[in-house]
């Protein structure tokens, strides 16, 4: 049967009802937050359940260990934590399949079996949760870090009493390899938030009210950083046909609930265009900043290697191995090199020494060696990366300061004098 003579069905149904002498009703029960189309939501009212709340959900795992008498605990809090975003039903499953596969009866394995529940429960709507993020370090972007220093205070219950309001969040926007990602993964271990990814093309799948649920999901896990990866994909049909309904419908939900939201949620979007996106999102109120992150300057491509070599080569986690001269010749033929270039080369390099059987000691030979053969996306695509870079120097702010160490490029003047 098609949806008009189901919609047309309902309708009579639903006069016969009305006009009955006996009392009758008809319920409609719906589970994925489907809207009714418009001729039956003028008449049917409808009524949302939502997410337990956490005193709620305090109720119901309070009832449900009534039942488990071997487990005696005075702080609950461990287990409400890992429940937050689950409904009453998953909660009551969750917990009945924790115990039963938890070797030990204590509130602690408990909790991480129910965690993984929720974990595995997530991902069947496509949300990624990771509880405690453990991003490696990322090097350079100073602006940025000290800007989510900065976060982390305006979450603080006393930023609430000075009347701060919640930061919303950011978006990262740069070329691809300069460490979108790897920063976002950070800035939820910096916040000591877990995080949850969003998968964009699922929501492009889903529609406004399938993004609504995952929403209200997310927001039930906070304080939480929310994490949307190629962000521009969200809006991506709007801008090609110019009227695609689903896209603006996406748009306006999450222009809405970005504009509204009040709940510790920070909202961390990555993206490689700042003109895929539509402008409204870039307006004041949406995002608190927008920060370009683009190719690393002289120090900061010297911090980003030192990261890499140290995960391969002990002698950097000590300290410097390179002379001040050969981190000149290194960092001169880096230039306009991604994060992910820097590292790329970095493994190279410590995979050839394994190959070779040879001691794992990088220096600058082996590094020049990988530099040679690497081919640089910013030569392979320099059109394209000068106009991402054009384009976001007039409307984000640098997620880095302007290199001033000794690595610095030297300023000379048209004469060529310093
Ligand atoms: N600033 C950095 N510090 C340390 N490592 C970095 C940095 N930038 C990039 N990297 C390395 O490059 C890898 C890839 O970076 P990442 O995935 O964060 O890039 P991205 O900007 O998100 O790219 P895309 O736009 O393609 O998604 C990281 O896992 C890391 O190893
Ligand atoms: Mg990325």
């Amino acid at each position: 049967m098609d949806s008009d003579r189901i919609i047309s069905h309902l309708i009579n149904i639903y006069f016969e009802i009305k006009n009955a002498t006996k009392l009758k009703l008809l319920i409609i029960l719906s589970t994925n937050n489907v809207e009714l189309p418009q001729p039956l939501s003028s008449l049917i009212p409808s009524i949302y359940t939502s997410l337990p709340s956490y005193d709620e959900i305090a109720e119901i795992i309070d009832e449900l260990l009534l039942t488990y008498q071997n487990l005696n605990s005075l702080d609950n809090s461990i287990l409400i934590n890992a429940s937050a975003g689950l409904t009453k039903e998953e909660i009551c499953l969750g917990l009945k399949l924790a115990f039963n596969s938890s070797q030990m009866i204590n509130i602690h394995s408990i909790a991480e079996n129910l965690l993984e529940y929720k974990i595995n429960r997530f991902r069947s709507f496509n949300l990624n949760f990771v509880g405690l993020p453990n991003a490696p370090d990322f090097g350079g972007l100073d602006l940025l870090n000290s800007y989510i220093e900065n976060v982390k205070y305006d979450f603080l219950p006393q930023a609430r009493d000075a009347n701060i309001p919640f930061p919303k969040g950011c978006l990262l926007v740069g070329p691809p390899g300069t460490g979108k990602t790897l920063a976002a993964n950070a800035i939820a271990k910096i916040l000591t938030f877990p995080l949850v990814s969003i998968d964009t093309a699922a929501v492009v799948a889903g529609g406004a009210s399938y993004l609504k649920q995952l929403l209200e999901r997310v927001e039930a896990c906070a304080p939480v950083v929310l994490y949307f990866d190629e962000f521009d994909k969200l809006f991506a049909a709007s801008n090609e046909s110019g009227e695609d309904i689903g896209s603006r419908q996406i748009l306006g939900t999450l222009l809405t609930w970005l504009q509204d939201k009040t709940s510790m949620v920070f909202v961390v979007a990555t993206l490689n265009r700042l003109d895929a996106l539509p402008p409204e999102l870039t307006r004041v109120g949406r995002f608190d900043e927008i920060f370009y992150v683009g190719f690393p300057q002289a120090i900061e491509r010297k911090q980003i290697l030192m990261l890499h070599l140290a995960r391969f080569d002990a002698r950097y986690e000590d300290g410097d191995v390179l002379t001040e001269k050969e981190w000149r010749i290194i960092l001169n033929q880096t230039v306009n090199c991604t994060g992910a270039e820097l590292a790329r080369m970095v493994e190279k390099a410590a995979r050839t020494l394994f190959h070779q059987n040879r001691e794992m000691e990088i220096g600058l030979q082996e590094l020049l060696e990988q530099r040679e053969i690497m081919v640089p996306l910013y030569v392979r695509d320099t059109d394209r990366i000068l106009a991402i870079e054009n384009r976001a120097k007039y409307i984000c702010q640098p997620a880095s300061s302007t290199d001033t160490s000794e690595f610095a490029p030297v300023i000379t003047s048209f004469w060529g004098e310093r």
